[in-house]
């Protein structure tokens, strides 16, 4: 077999058999992506879902979507019904504009691009264009204000968990153009109060980006099952533009997301346009040039795969996984889930446990989860499969929670240290 540490570009290439025993080797370490005790970002609806979605984007892997409209009709088509499907799931207006990208950090990139080019059209008086975020939002919109050349403006606190809308407001000032809120965001889960920020939106004419890259494809269906879902979508009037994951609880293939925004007048600062090139002219609506048609063409077969009902029916079982996962940590004692998150991720914090520890413990035992820092958390997120696992974890968890009382596990911080 080939020498692994070896990273020469060889002069010679590998027959399949000696590069699959070369890959099977360097892919050891690997764990499945949707093992049942990952309750990280592992968005597995099942496996039929997930054979739909490999199938479409198999039979488009090689096809590039940037020529979709000479060489690949069907990715257009599948873009068109994935953007409408997406626009009416969360009540856009007749004539909002919804295009796909990569992820959602392009998406969140392009609407403060998209965001940045309005108000220098419509606030010729703003030089150093600002952004206000909230402590919780997606790194993301720091990443795009970095290469857009804006300022973020990113709140120090939380209240309740939640945008703290007084230093929001305390934060506009004359070169304010836009303001942020998620639905919900990453840490805690607890959806920022998208209501309230519109009406600082509208006062004060800003744009409102809400952040549903998570909770696109999951507060719809939450508040068709009956849950308490407060507006978060085009429904709130200041809301000027959305992103929603197609990769994340919309199932597909990895490589897509949409960016929906309100209106034409917005959306006409979108694109990049560009025609002193001896190859012709070169339009692009978002960031990326070349893009896999497999990622849209996989969205699109789910989307038509599930209909709305198969989305409800995911979200039902994750909202149920979610209160017997909080009902079984009030049993256990000592430990409780953070706040009322009204989607499917959230955050497990201790009253006067050492919640790393047990952390640790229960990462020994194979639990897969990522950790919050302020408050110290563990973070679960949960697909429509963690129903099955729910009964495991909470075992798991209260022997391990008693294990760590008992002074048999202790984490230093950095990695666990077991005494048994
Ligand atoms: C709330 C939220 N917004 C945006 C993103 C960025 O998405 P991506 O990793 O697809 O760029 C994430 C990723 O987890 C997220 O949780």
């Amino acid at each position: 077999m080939a020498d692994l540490s070896n990273r020469k570009f060889a002069e010679a290439g590998l027959n399949q058999t000696e590069l699959d025993a070369e890959m099977a080797a360097v892919k050891r370490a690997d764990r499945p992506w949707n093992e049942p005790k990952n309750l990280r970002a592992s968005y597995d609806a099942g496996d039929d879902v997930v054979a739909v979605a490999n199938a479409a984007y198999a039979a488009h892997i090689g096809d590039n979507a940037i020529y979709s409209a000479s060489s690949y009709p069907s990715l257009r088509r599948y873009e068109e019904g994935v953007v409408a499907m997406v626009c009416e799931m969360l009540n856009a207006p007749e004539g909002a504009v919804g295009s796909v990208t990569t992820g959602g950090t392009e998406s969140i990139t392009m609407a403060v691009k998209t965001a940045r080019d309005w108000a220098r059209a419509t606030k010729p008086s703003v030089r150093e264009p600002e952004m206000i975020v909230p402590r919780t939002a997606h790194p993301a919109f720091n990443k795009a204000a970095e290469l857009l050349g804006l300022k973020a403006v990113r709140m120090e606190k939380s209240v309740d968990h939640r945008a703290d809308l007084e230093a929001m407001t305390r934060a506009i000032g004359p070169n304010t153009i836009m303001i942020v809120g998620s639905a919900p965001p990453f840490p805690y889960g607890l959806v920022d109060p998208i209501e309230r920020l519109s009406g600082l939106a509208q006062q004060h004419g800003l744009w409102l980006h809400v952040d549903a890259c998570v909770g696109g494809f999951v507060l719809p269906f939450a508040r068709e099952l009956g849950h308490a879902v407060p507006g978060f979508d085009f429904d709130v009037p200041g809301v000027s533009s959305m992103s929603v994951d197609l990769h994340k609880y919309g199932f597909s293939g990895r490589g897509a997301s949409v960016l929906v925004i309100r209106d034409e007048a917005r959306a006409k600062h979108q694109g990049f346009n560009f025609e002193a090139w001896p190859a012709g002219i070169y339009r692009t609506a978002n960031i990326a040039g070349s893009r896999n048609g497999g990622a849209v063409a996989s969205a699109f077969a789910v989307m038509r795969y599930l209909g709305r009902a198969g989305y409800r029916q995911g979200v039902a079982c994750m909202i149920e996984a979610k209160q017997r996962i909080a009902a079984g940590l009030s049993g256990i004692g000592g430990l409780h889930v953070l706040g009322q998150p009204e989607g499917t991720h959230f955050s497990i914090v201790a009253d006067e446990l050492d919640i790393f520890a047990v952390a640790d413990g229960l990462h020994e035992r194979g639990w897969l989860f990522s950790r919050g820092v302020d408050p110290k958390a563990m973070q679960l997120l949960l697909n429509p499969r963690h129903g099955a696992v729910v009964d495991q974890f909470l075992a798991d968890v209260g022997e391990v929670a008693a294990l760590v009382r008992a002074g048999k596990i202790q984490s230093r911080g950095v990695g666990p240290v077991y005494i048994v």
